[in-house]
């Protein structure tokens, strides 16, 4: 639900030309969307689904789905694009719906998958099992992956790890007693972009200097509560045995106390997980204000719209860092923006806003030609502009245009969860480290819930460092 359609991504060189009309002359940005156009489409086209493919003998690994929902839908499509993988089992308890059309899906790419209701049945019957993606919600996540990794299964686990930093410590703990990898799905974690901006741009090149504040948000137009097709509604006691009240509830979890925890962790977590890795640092402290402003607090328990500033303890001195989510006005989509005293990045996951990486010299910084040559970050945009549109003598563009934008240089036509799925099935193989292990996701989520916390108390929250280990 918070990753945009591939569609979207389709749509990034026109929707950059539209924002570029109003200052400077079409031709040039019409080739230059167009060619973006262009090799989105051919890496699309050259995308083989389904197919058991391996390099190496013995690489190939048997997987079930646990969860088949919108983003069970959304990792099963990157799935099928990665070679070396044996759908055996999908699992879910919407058994008339969403169980039955990833079974046909992948039936139609020729795996024969065993469709269950329960897990447990499953995790009885499928022995064969290298490793399990879950896609549950939120507070279901801790107990099936804690007994996925029981049952000796490899598991790469949705984020939020789970509602409750109980329920994240126990999988910590799993993790850690069978030996088994689990990994969180902040998937930003693999996007070669977040991994170019951090170790080239920050850690080695040093553009950004010392980070003292950071901004990010994710922001939402209004957005009707989910339906579902009333023939297919689950009847009440299948869906109290799984947890819930009521079809409403089922469908929109993610508002519901108990059962997940509201935008700031649906949606904040994946970008505060960022902060986090980027700051090389934890929080000190958070404040926070929050409420359900706009919708109904009866079907929206959580707030709708949350402010919060962390305070960090960086290597190199304090630094603030403010993130907003708010779902009454989509204004300027989702990104984080980080200041520091050389320079400034903006990176978002999403190629559709126009935000998907800029960095911007700051005029007391040396001057960026050495990354320019290596390649770490493009010419400054104004030169690249002149030059691509011939308009040195005819166009002003100082005013429309900072002299010091450059971009980053990673082009990424691939689905945005590949990479981190990817990561995880190396990682089995013995090829790769888990970029996102449980570790990882605790920290995260003993950051993120905090929030929810502080708006409940009205005032500044402390973490102790301690908090943040298991
Ligand atoms: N990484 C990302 O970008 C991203 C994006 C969206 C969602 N998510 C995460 O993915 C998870 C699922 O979100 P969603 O949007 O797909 O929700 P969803 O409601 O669309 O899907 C959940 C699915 O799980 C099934 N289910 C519910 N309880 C179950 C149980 N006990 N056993 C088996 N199946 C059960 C439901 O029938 C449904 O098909 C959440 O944790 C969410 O935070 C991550």
């Amino acid at each position: 639900m918070d990753t945009p359609k591939k569609e979207e991504r389709g749509k990034l060189g026109r929707r950059d030309f539209l924002q570029g009309v109003a200052t400077v002359p079409v031709i040039g940005l019409f080739g230059y969307a167009l060619a973006k156009e262009r090799q989105y489409v051919k890496a699309q086209k050259e995308i083989k689904l389904g197919t058991t493919e391996v390099t190496e003998e013995g690489e190939e690994l048997n997987v079930a789905l646990l969860g088949a929902g919108a983003q069970g839908s959304v990792l099963l499509n990157a799935m099928l694009q990665i070679p070396g993988l044996r759908f055996r089992a999908v699992c879910d308890i919407w058994a008339d719906y969403n169980l039955k059309r990833a079974v046909n899906l992948l039936s139609k790419y020729k795996f024969e998958v065993n469709g269950y209701e329960d897990y447990r049945e499953m995790l009885d019957k499928e022995k064969e099992l290298d490793a399990v993606v879950i896609a549950t919600p939120d507070f279901w996540h801790s107990r099936h992956a804690v007994d996925c990794l029981n049952a000796g299964l490899n598991v790469y686990c949705e984020k939020e790890m789970s509602n409750t930093l109980e329920g994240a410590a126990e999988m910590v703990k799993g993790a850690r007693q069978t030996g088994k990898l689990l990994q969180i799905g902040h998937q930003r974690r693999s996007h070669p972009r977040y991994i170019h901006c951090y170790e080239k741009i920050i850690k080695e090149a040093g553009l950004l200097g010392r980070i003292v504040t950071v901004n990010g948000q994710w922001n939402r137009s209004v957005q009707e509560d989910l339906g579902w097709p009333a023939r297919y509604a689950i009847d009440t006691d299948t869906l109290k045995k799984y947890g819930y009240d009521s079809m409403q509830q089922f469908s929109n979890w993610r508002w519901y106390k108990g059962l997940g925890g509201g935008p700031i962790v649906d949606l904040g977590s994946h970008q505060i997980d960022i902060y986090n890795w980027f700051l090389q640092a934890r929080p000190r402290a958070v404040i926070a204000s929050g409420g359900t402003d706009y919708f109904s607090p009866e079907a929206h328990e959580w707030y709708d719209t949350v402010m919060a500033i962390y305070e960090y303890e960086t290597p190199e001195g304090v630094a603030r860092a403010y993130y907003q989510t708010q779902t009454t006005n989509g204004s300027l989509g989702y990104f984080e923006n980080f200041m520091g005293d050389q320079g400034t990045l903006v990176i978002s996951e999403s190629e559709a806003g126009g935000t998907a990486g800029s960095i911007y010299r700051q005029p007391n910084a040396p001057d960026w030609d050495e990354w320019v040559r290596k390649g770490y970050v493009t010419a400054p945009k104004i030169q690249m502009m002149k030059k691509e549109l011939d308009i040195s003598n005819r166009l002003d563009v100082r005013e429309s245009v900072s002299p010091d934008e450059h971009q980053i240089p990673i082009e990424f036509y691939d689905p945005y969860h590949k990479p981190h799925l990817q990561n995880f099935f190396n990682a089995i193989r013995g090829r790769e480290a888990l970029n996102c292990p449980a570790e990882i996701g605790y920290e995260t989520a003993v950051s993120v819930l905090k929030v929810n916390e502080a708006i409940a108390a009205q005032r500044r929250l402390t973490f102790d460092p301690a908090e943040f280990e298991i």
